[in-house]
């Protein structure tokens, strides 16, 4: 089995032919065809520069526009476009223009190597990927601050070691994830700087002997800057894996949220319940509602934290510069953009879906003894060292659970045999809405704080 080498792009120092199987194996047009549009746009600038280089004429410039114009069409146009053998999106490229244009096509690749070409392309790609992405993060924060904002006066319990801690606003657990997603957005807006350098006129690995204007390229394609040393713009994937670096923190957070999620629309938690929108039932079990979404969520992280170790392993201990090594990059890059996306949207459309029961969580952060801290608090603000307040209150924990009640159910006669600085005033300090108040400094979920927090969160939001 074999494949005649002149369907390839390095004819001359070959006489044999190249294995079919292994040929097929070194394709990636099955997967760098996502990369098209990227080359015909790279291809158009670096045809341009050709022309300030006087390698090609203003009228032979304008053929390989039209021809590469025409390509674009064609290929939205016709759905059998891509079906034609290639090696990788590269050389589909030059064959499609060389058909139109003959022999001129083959003039396109002057002072141009698929090493830097790839890169480029791959620039660009992510480039417009990362702008998608960051404005469905944008989305998915819209949603949460719409839960927040449709239920202000929600309280749940909040929690450490998943044990209940103190009470906070629903709102204010909204809100964290907020945060959360906007670190993700500037991370986003870090990584596109490092994203939007020009490799283009690197060519295969020492720089292009053609007077090509590279500034005069990233301008035309958008770049902010031009890479500083050809070895490192061909060689170099770091742009790849700081971005699969974000999108793992990315999902990392909205697998946290949709464990949340999942625990808090259990019959044992019963805080939220799931619409039937974006919740799944039982092939067997008639009662059953299953929260799939979050689920694959929160399993999809682990496929994007996999991508992101792949292509560290990938870039390990490979010598400067272009290796084939870094083919494998695409797919990985390809995946996380789609998955990552894709979990932000059914994110969004959860929390767009879910209802919240206000006496399930107002219940349940009343009981289990979360205003302990205020207790102790109250005996330190009448002067007993906080250390001391937190032993005496113990002790009235260990009383209470004894007796099957909460703290504000004993009498005041017990809180004063435990100490005297105890009085009426104790129970407005154990009650929720004071439990709340008190958390008054920034950041904290007093209801003036949040509903601050809710403000500025809209305005930051508003301002992307
Ligand atoms: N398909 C290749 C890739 O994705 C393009 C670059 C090939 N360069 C080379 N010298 N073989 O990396």
């Amino acid at each position: 089995m074999s494949e005649k080498t002149a369907a390839n792009l390095w004819g001359g120092r070959f006489t044999g032919e190249t294995d079919s199987g292994f040929a097929e194996f070194n394709r990636s047009f099955g997967f760098d065809r996502r990369l098209f549009s990227a080359d015909v746009q790279a291809s158009i600038a670096h045809c341009d520069a050709l022309v300030g280089a006087d390698v090609l004429t203003a009228a032979e410039a304008q053929q390989i526009h039209s021809a590469l114009q025409e390509i674009l069409e064609r290929a939205q146009r016709e759905p059998d476009y891509f079906k034609e053998a290639a090696e990788d999106v590269h050389s589909f490229v030059e064959a499609r223009l060389t058909d139109i244009v003959g022999d001129l096509g083959r003039k396109l690749h002057t002072g141009r190597s698929r090493n830097d070409q790839v890169a480029t392309d791959l620039r660009l790609w992510l480039r417009a990927g990362i702008d998608r992405m960051a404005s469905t993060v944008v989305d998915t924060q819209a949603a949460l601050l719409e839960i927040a904002e449709a239920n202000p006066d929600v309280v749940i319990p909040g929690y450490t070691h998943l044990q209940r801690a103190q009470p906070v606003l629903f709102a204010h657990w909204c809100l964290a994830y907020f945060e959360m997603l906007s670190r993700d957005r500037e991370r986003l807006g870090e990584a596109r700087k490092r994203v939007n350098v020009l490799p283009l006129g690197s060519a295969a690995l020492a720089g292009t002997s053609y007077a090509i204007d590279r500034e005069a390229v990233a301008r035309a394609l958008g770049f902010d800057s031009v890479s500083c040393n050809s070895l490192d713009a061909v060689g170099d994937r770091d742009f790849c894996i700081e971005f699969a670096g974000v999108a793992s923190l990315i999902m990392m957070h909205l697998s946290r949220l949709a464990e949340d999620i999942i625990l808090y629309s259990t019959t044992e938690f019963g805080f939220f319940e799931l619409g039937d929108a974006i919740a799944t039932g039982s092939s067997l079990m008639p009662q059953k509602k299953n929260p799939d979404s979050m689920e694959l969520v929160r399993g999809k992280a682990g496929r994007v934290f996999g991508h992101l170790a792949a292509l560290l392993t990938m870039m390990k201990g490979l010598p400067l510069a272009y290796n084939k090594d870094m083919q494998e990059d695409k797919e990985a890059i390809f995946d996380t953009v789609d998955t990552v996306s894709n979990c932000l949207t059914v994110t969004a459309t959860v929390l767009r879906n879910t209802r919240v029961n206000q006496l399930r969580a107002r219940e349940a952060a009343i009981r289990g003894y979360l205003n302990a801290t205020e207790l102790a608090d109250y005996l330190a603000r009448k002067g007993m060292p906080f250390r001391q307040a937190h032993e005496t209150v113990g002790k009235i924990v260990m009383l209470a659970i004894e007796r099957d009640c909460e703290l504000n159910d004993l009498p005041l006669d017990e809180f004063k045999s435990f100490s005297q600085l105890f009085d009426d005033d104790v129970f407005k300090a154990l009650s929720l809405d004071e439990t709340l108040s008190t958390k008054s400094q920034i950041g904290g979920t007093a209801r003036e704080r949040v509903s601050e927090a809710l403000v500025a969160a809209r305005k930051r939001l508003a301002a992307d």
